[in-house]
């Protein structure tokens, strides 16, 4: 994809990067000029995205503290850190009425832990100056979820406006730190990756709709823009945001659902 957004000179590095939404944001800030990091726990799917876009794998489980420092090593040794995508997630299905203690603590360690962990090492690793004599980027990836109700998705939706808060916390403790990183998020709305696609499985198998296909049409029909989003719709969130073009955003959550959460 061609961009008119330049981010050569910056090096960014993505969790969840193998696939989905994560693939799809590598691949727009490498098509940017950026040189890009995947970093995920799939290592043939994220090491053969790295290979199509010349950039480079790190294993990663975001839940873990010695696993970041490790990614991080690697980002920092390809010419310095400028960009961090927490985009790495999960998602469990459930009703209240069944819910299962571990999917719960599973989630928080995932979407809120491996946020927050990602935030720390963003910080402590970023160069205060970036080569466009601008600080780092840290982009946090929300969801809709935190900001509307739908069934089925209680424990997600909690640990997507944790993240929700934990960006601007960090937004703030940057600035009163003096750390130069801007700390954003976004909250997409529903995109038929892996995890999109069973989601509206789910919502079918639990009752909640006839169908899946069903599921995704009350969606749409929440959707001012009339469709789902896309994994370009993201890409091009995170792009603007990773820019100079966004260099006074700074601890906003930016709905990219087509106005479903307004
Ligand atoms: P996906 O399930 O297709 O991909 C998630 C990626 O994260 C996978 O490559 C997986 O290996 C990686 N991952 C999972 N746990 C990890 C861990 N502990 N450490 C490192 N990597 C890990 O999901 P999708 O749809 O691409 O979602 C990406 C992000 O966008 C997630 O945070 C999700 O919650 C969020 N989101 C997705 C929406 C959708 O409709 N697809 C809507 C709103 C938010």
């Amino acid at each position: 994809m061609p961009s008119s957004i330049d981010l050569s000179g910056r090096t960014a590095l993505v969790t969840g990067g193998a696939q989905g939404l994560g693939e799809g944001m590598a691949r727009a800030l490498a098509a940017a000029g950026a040189s890009v990091v995947i970093a995920d726990l799939r290592d043939d799917q994220g090491a053969a995205v790295a290979a199509a876009i010349g950039g480079h794998f790190v294993h990663l489980d975001v839940t873990n503290e010695l696993s970041w420092q490790a990614a991080i090593a690697v980002a920092v040794e390809t010419g310095g850190l400028d960009i961090v995508v927490n985009n790495a997630g999960i998602e469990i299905s459930s009703l209240i009425l069944d819910l299962e203690p571990d999917d719960v603590r599973r989630m928080l360690e995932v979407n809120v832990l491996g946020t927050a962990l990602g935030i720390k090492h963003a910080f402590r690793a970023m160069r205060p100056e970036g080569p466009a004599g601008q600080g780092g980027v840290v982009i946090n990836v929300a969801s809709v979820a935190a900001t509307i109700a739908f069934p089925a998705i209680a424990g997600y939706s909690a640990t997507k406006s944790a993240v929700d808060r934990l960006t601007r916390v960090a937004a703030m403790e940057s600035g009163k730190l003096g750390l130069g990183v801007r700390v954003n998020c976004i909250y997409p709305g529903l995109v038929p990756t892996e995890m999109g696609a069973g989601l509206a499985n789910d919502m079918a198998e639990l009752g909640l709709y006839p169908s899946p296909t069903d599921a995704v049409a009350a969606v749409v029909e929440l959707t001012p823009s009339g469709r789902l989003g896309t994994i370009e719709d993201m890409a091009d969130a995170v792009v603007f945001l990773a820019s100079d073009h966004a260099k006074f955003v700074n601890g906003v959550g930016l709905p990219v659902d087509g106005g479903m959460g307004m």
